[in-house]
């Protein structure tokens, strides 16, 4: 139900956080990163670590990447692609979308430290393309 709620605020949502982007400092955005890091890597060639590879997420299909054994239920039926909305949606309150999910986060509450992870995310994948 939350996830309906959330698909059906969407196109408002990504007004906002176009505005929000264009303000976002993806230097802030790595070192918001920080407590993401423990169990993310946003390089491609370092893998998966306790949690997926973030080079490249947005466009992939959630729940979805080879390789990564611990998705939960939840993550594993998931039927989405990561967009930046998404993201930014889901990134305030991560328990609430999945209430299963083993990420053991409580997210980002501050709507600009989301856009500063996001544009933080967006510049790690691109540097990998042209790696
Ligand atoms: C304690 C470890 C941990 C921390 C800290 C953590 N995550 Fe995660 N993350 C996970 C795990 C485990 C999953 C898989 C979730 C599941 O299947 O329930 C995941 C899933 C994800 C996914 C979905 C990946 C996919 O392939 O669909 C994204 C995006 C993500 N995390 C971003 C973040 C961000 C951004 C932060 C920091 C705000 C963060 N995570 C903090 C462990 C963590």
């Amino acid at each position: 139900m939350f996830l309906g709620l959330l698909l059906a605020s969407l196109p408002a949502l990504g007004s906002e956080l176009e505005a929000r982007l264009a303000l976002a400092d993806a230097d802030r955005g790595r070192l918001l990163f920080g407590p993401c890091r423990t169990c993310h890597y946003p390089e491609a060639f370092m893998g998966h670590n306790t949690g997926p590879n973030l080079s490249g997420i947005f466009g992939k299909v959630a729940g979805k990447q080879a390789g990564f054994e611990f998705y939960s239920e939840g993550f594993k039926a998931a039927e989405f692609v990561w967009t930046p909305q998404l993201m930014y949606a889901w990134l305030e309150n991560p328990m609430a979308m999945f209430p299963d999910s083993r990420m053991m986060s409580l997210g980002v509450p501050d709507a600009q430290s989301r856009a500063d992870l996001i544009a933080f995310l967006l510049e790690a994948t691109d540097r990998d393309a042209r790696r």
